[in-house]
């Protein structure tokens, strides 16, 4: 079945699994893409190591691109952060052109001449910003984005700055724009998390935490299988750089929520989390006390590990055509 994002992205189902620092490689993206949802290759894709250099940075992401291709002959995107200073944006920005890549997913802010030149080369753009609003969602709009996504504080990751729930956020961007679609994000993880998202305006679901205990999936085999034990009464959530961050319990994470709650900075408990190097070490390398899991309050109804395709068709389940 048919609705305005399968059309503009070119997919069977309106669902994307959104990127995830270290935990998005070529054969999750692929997988997800030839079940008919939207893969989206995120930062460190594929990678096991950090590295500061721009230009590593951007081999790295073609060298997943052409195995992404390699893997699959369905339309997959990958993640451009843009922020002030594009540096490592126009790079990645070449690349994705060179290799034909369909569709972008755009982090960060609203630049026009990025916008200019995906448009120039028929580049689909779906608009994440970190802290959706009805300014950002209108400006979007007028820039041309394709689609919006428009995420909850209930998503894993780095949340929101606002503490506006999907239940919430949907409606409320739904509601501020004409004309463009509007994805749901943040604690989707059953059909009946779907079912709300559509009842609230969303025309398609964007999910990350439920793409992680999967078996195509770099993550830890013990972190899938933590995830699948775990609930969202289990998750802590400690203050940090720009707002807020979950994790489940570890030493590091339980370290992290003493810091906050004997008042140190958002700066100081930032530098302890040490970026995603540590969610590397968590959930890629698998050390559940020495690294944090991040994951999203919508795992409770996640109870075994499943291939892809399986998600996505339980998930997707009201779109499947007899
Ligand atoms: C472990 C983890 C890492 C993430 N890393 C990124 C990232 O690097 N860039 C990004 O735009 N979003 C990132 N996200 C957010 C996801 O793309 C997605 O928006 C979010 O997972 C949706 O909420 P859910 O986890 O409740 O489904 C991350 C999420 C998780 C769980």
């Amino acid at each position: 079945m048919n609705n305005r994002i399968t059309e503009i992205l070119g997919i069977e189902y309106p669902i994307i699994q959104g990127p995830m620092a270290w935990l998005t490689n070529a054969e999750l993206v692929a997988a997800v893409s030839d079940a008919g949802g939207l893969g989206v290759l995120g930062p460190n894709a594929g990678q096991t190591t950090v590295t500061k250099s721009i230009e590593e940075t951007a081999e790295r992401m073609r060298r997943e691109i052409k195995k992404t291709k390699e893997l699959t002959d369905k339309p997959f995107a990958v993640t451009l952060i843009v922020d002030y200073d594009l540096s490592f944006t126009s790079p990645i920005l070449q690349i994705v052109i060179e290799e034909g890549v369909k569709a972008v997913l755009i982090n960060g802010i609203l630049d026009e001449n990025i916008f200019k030149q995906l448009k120039e080369h028929n580049i689909k753009i779906i608009f994440r910003p970190q802290t959706p609003s009805i300014a950002d969602a209108q400006a979007a709009e007028k820039m041309g984005a394709d689609i919006y996504v428009a995420t909850g504080f209930d998503e894993g990751g780095t949340v929101p700055d606002r503490v506006i729930g999907t239940f919430t956020v949907v409606p409320m961007i739904v509601d501020a724009v004409q004309d463009m679609p509007v994805m749901a994000a943040g604690g989707i993880a059953d059909v009946r998390g779907v079912r709300a998202a559509f009842a609230l305006g969303a025309e398609g679901v964007f999910a990350g935490s439920r793409f992680i205990p999967v078996t195509e999936s770099p993550a830890a085999e013990n972190v899938k299988q933590l995830i699948v034990d775990s609930t969202a009464e289990d998750l802590l959530l400690f203050r940090t750089v720009p707002s807020y961050y979950r994790s489940l319990p570890g030493k590091l994470a339980k370290k992290l929520v003493e810091m906050d709650q004997l008042g140190a900075s958002r700066e100081e408990i930032a530098q302890k989390m040490n970026g995603t190097r540590n969610m590397k070490v968590g959930m890629l390398e698998g050390d559940t006390e020495e690294g944090y899991v991040s994951v999203g309050t919508g795992i409770t109804p996640i109870k075994k590990i499943q291939s892809v395709e399986e998600v996505v068709l339980e998930l997707m389940q009201d779109f499947v055509e007899n």
